[in-house]
């Protein structure tokens, strides 16, 4: 059964599609008789070698001409020379205004392909086909992209919707297990700050042995975190108000993924962290929720050891280049109750130690502990 959400921005609404096998369908029923000269695709590298085959024989059946760019895995791409060379490989192909961009991958690569075709000739249209878990529930919905920079994570960037999303769950047959579990952090955000069922749809990752290619509720689930995510997005698209919901845990987050350096956390790791913390300082600025919600998930991650000596001064100092920051405060956000999420604007270094402290404590305690 074929899933369909419709995606509403101030500009108009696009499909977001979750099935298996519907990628294949959907670019030759756009483009089999389409105008457009030439297909741009950007597509992982890794997403690439595992799925050639599908790609390219569902381009021969469609007899379309296509150019593709294929952009090394990991956060690392998030980055001005990667952008450059994307601009770079686009404008020698002599792309027009109507030359769709077609972005396959995870959300490394939809942010930056999204990022190029939002500037590229002043915008140029932008499809999505997410490959991994976290692209399909988040990244490809929206219209957020852009590029890291060194004093801080997605500091550059644009609000750029696409013209369709394609998420074909055949793509998550070949991502491994630790990628599953970087999908379910943001999973589990929707269920904090929205949908308190989705904590029950999320119970099977804790299953010993748990097939998490196999299981049935997959494509119902990603629906109902692509509805959270379209709701808020069809309030508030520009971030001006409870958009901001979505980054709960981020702000941690970010400042753990600079730390870093972008390599030895995942966007994942760090947002699972970061929520813990938020949730941590949500009880200490008087809210009553219970931890053991989201600490019975920590045994599912494997983070570096490496993030246990990282100075909590040096994170909190990190926070600061967030985007989300004000003044001289840290804006977080928090929950008053499960599904209440407020924005509490700080400077309490004590609130955000210990928030940090309990974090860092819970998953190191629990979490499967990965050598350097
Ligand atoms: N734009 C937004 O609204 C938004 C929202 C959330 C996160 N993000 C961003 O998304 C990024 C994280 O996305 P991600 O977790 O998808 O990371 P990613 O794109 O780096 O993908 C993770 C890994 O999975 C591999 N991979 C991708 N598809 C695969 C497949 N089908 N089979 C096997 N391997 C596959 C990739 O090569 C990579 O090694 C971060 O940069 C984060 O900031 C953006």
């Amino acid at each position: 059964m074929n899933r369909n959400v419709k995606v509403t921005t101030n500009a108009g609404s696009y499909p977001a599609q979750i099935g298996s096998g519907i990628f294949s369908d959907f670019l030759e029923k756009r483009w089999s008789s389409s105008k457009a000269e030439r297909l741009f695709l950007v597509i992982d590298k890794n997403v690439w070698n595992l799925h050639r085959e599908r790609i390219e024989n569902t381009l021969q059946h469609i007899d379309i001409s296509y150019s593709k760019y294929l952009l090394p895995e990991g956060e690392k791409s998030k980055s001005f020379a990667e952008w450059e060379k994307i601009i770079d490989f686009l404008l020698e192909h002599q792309i027009k205004r109507n030359s769709p961009l077609i972005a396959i991958g995870g959300g490394v690569t939809g942010d930056v392909a999204g990022f190029a075709a939002a500037t590229v000739l002043r915008g140029i249209p932008l499809f999505h086909i997410p490959t991994t878990l976290l692209a399909m529930v988040d990244s490809s919905i929206g219209g957020k992209t852009g590029i890291n920079h060194s004093i801080g994570k997605n500091l550059v960037g644009s609000f750029y919707q696409p013209s369709a999303v394609i998420a074909d769950t055949d793509f998550l047959s070949t991502l491994p297990d630790k990628e599953w579990i970087n999908g379910l952090s943001e999973i589990l955000k929707y269920a904090a700050i929205r949908n308190d069922e989705i904590f029950s749809d999320t119970n099977f990752f804790l299953n010993r042995n748990a097939d998490y290619r196999n299981h049935p509720g997959i494509e119902l689930l990603i629906e109902k975190c692509i509805r959270v995510k379209a709701g808020i997005v069809a309030e508030d698209e520009l971030e001006k108000g409870i958009r901001a919901y979505l980054n709960f845990g981020h702000t941690f987050a970010h400042a753990l993924e600079k730390e870093a350096g972008y390599q030895k956390v995942s966007h994942g790791e760090a947002v699972f962290t970061g929520m813990l913390a938020a949730l941590h300082a949500s009880n200490r600025t008087g809210s009553d929720l219970n931890e053991i919600r989201l600490e019975r998930f920590a045994t599912l991650y494997s983070l570096n050891q490496v993030i246990y000596s990282f100075p909590i001064k040096q994170l909190i100092k990190n926070m600061s280049t967030d985007k989300k920051k004000t003044g001289a405060n840290h804006r977080l956000v928090l929950l008053k109750d499960w599904q209440k999420p407020f924005i509490h604007e700080t400077d309490d270094n004590d609130l955000l130690q210990d928030a940090w402290n309990y974090a860092l404590q819970t998953v190191n305690k629990s979490g499967k502990l990965k050598q350097k």
